[in-house]
C-alpha cells in the first residue's frame, strides 16, 4: 500500500505499532491527534502495559511520529493519568509533559480536567476515590485551529434568578472584594444563551460495556473534534481501542484514521463503524 498518498490513509483502520504505522504517513497530514495511550501497565491484563519507569521513553518514540504528522494548525490531545505507585502518584505523566515540551518541542497550550461525575464509589489508605483525568492539549504552533464557538453550553438555570435581580454595582465593573486585581461585570452575562465552557469538563465516564476496557465516553471525542476541526478534517487515534474517536469522527463528517495493535479491536471498529 502506498501510504504517501493520504486517501490510502484517511477513513480506514489500521493494524499494528501506532510507532510502525505512522512511519509511514507524510508529513503534515493530519489535523487532530485525539488519544489515550495505555496507561503504564494498568490494564496489563487486557492489553499489555508498559513499565512506568520506560513510560516517557516509550511514548515521546511515538510522539516523534505524531509531532511530524501534525500540521502545523493542528492540535494533539492526550488523555492520561497518573496510576499511584507503592502508595504515591507516580512522576510519569508530569515527566512527559516536559519531555514533550522541552525535548519533542509541542507546545503546552491548556491543560483540561476531566472531572467524572459518577466516578466510582471507594476509599484508599492513602487518598480518596478518583474522580478526575487529565485531557492534555498540545500544539506545534500558536496559530493552531480552535473553533470556540462549536462548543458553547447553555448559560445554565443560575442566570435566571441572578440576571433579572441584578443590582447596580452588577452593571459596573466591580472589583475582587479581595483585592486581587481581577474584576467583574455580571451585565456581561445579560441575553446570553450560551457560553464558553471553562477548562473543567463535568461528563459522566462510559458505563456501559462497549467490548473494551477502557472506552473513551463519547463526548470527549466530539467536544475537541468540534473545537479544532472543521468537516473535512482529518484525526487520528493512534491508539483506536474501540473506536470511539473513529466513529465520532466520521459522524462529524470528519475523515478518521484508526490505529490500533489488537486485531479483536480493528475487527470490532470496523464492524460498527
Ligand atoms: C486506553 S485504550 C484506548 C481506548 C479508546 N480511547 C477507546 O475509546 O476505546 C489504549 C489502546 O491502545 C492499544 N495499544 C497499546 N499499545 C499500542 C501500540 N503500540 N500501537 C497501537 N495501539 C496500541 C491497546 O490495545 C488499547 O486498545
Amino acid at each position: 500500500m502506498d501510504f504517501c498518498n493520504i486517501d490510502n490513509i484517511i477513513n480506514k483502520t489500521h493494524c499494528g505499532d501506532c510507532l510502525d504505522v505512522m512511519k509511514m504517513f507524510p508529513d503534515e497530514c493530519v489535523d487532530l491527534i485525539v488519544t489515550s495511550p495505555p496507561y503504564a501497565d494498568a490494564r496489563a491484563h487486557t492489553y499489555g502495559g508498559i513499565s512506568p519507569d520506560k513510560y516517557v521513553e516509550w511514548f515521546c518514540l511515538r510522539a516523534v511520529e505524531m509531532k511530524r504528522i501534525l500540521k502545523p494548525s493542528g492540535s494533539f490531545v492526550l488523555n492520561i493519568k497518573e496510576k499511584a505507585v507503592d502508595g504515591e502518584r507516580h512522576l510519569y505523566v508530569l515527566e512527559l509533559i516536559l519531555a514533550l515540551k522541552k525535548q519533542l518541542g509541542f507546545r503546552w497550550v491548556e491543560e483540561y480536567i476531566w472531572h467524572k461525575t459518577t466516578s466510582a464509589p471507594g476509599k484508599w489508605k492513602y487518598r480518596f476515590r478518583d474522580a478526575w483525568e487529565r485531557i492534555i492539549h498540545f500544539t506545534k504552533t500558536k496559530n493552531f485551529k480552535m473553533n470556540q464557538d462549536a462548543v458553547k453550553i447553555p448559560i445554565g438555570a443560575w442566570s435566571n434568578i441572578r440576571l433579572r435581580n441584578m443590582s447596580n454595582n452588577d452593571k459596573v465593573r466591580m472589583q475582587s472584594a479581595t483585592n486581587s486585581g481581577i474584576g467583574r461585570k455580571i451585565s456581561a452575562w445579560e441575553g446570553r444563551d450560551t457560553v464558553y465552557p471553562s477548562n473543567v469538563l463535568h461528563k459522566a465516564p462510559i458505563t456501559h460495556n462497549t467490548g473494551h476496557s477502557a472506552p473513551f465516553p463519547e463526548w470527549m471525542p466530539e467536544f475537541f473534534i468540534k473545537l479544532f476541526t472543521d468537516e473535512g478534517d482529518i484525526v487520528l487515534d493512534p491508539f483506536m481501542g474501540s473506536g470511539t474517536t473513529y466513529k465520532v469522527s466520521k459522524r462529524f463528517n470528519r475523515k478518521p484514521i484508526g490505529i490500533e495493535i489488537s486485531p479483536e479491536c480493528i475487527k470490532k471498529t470496523k464492524e460498527t463503524a
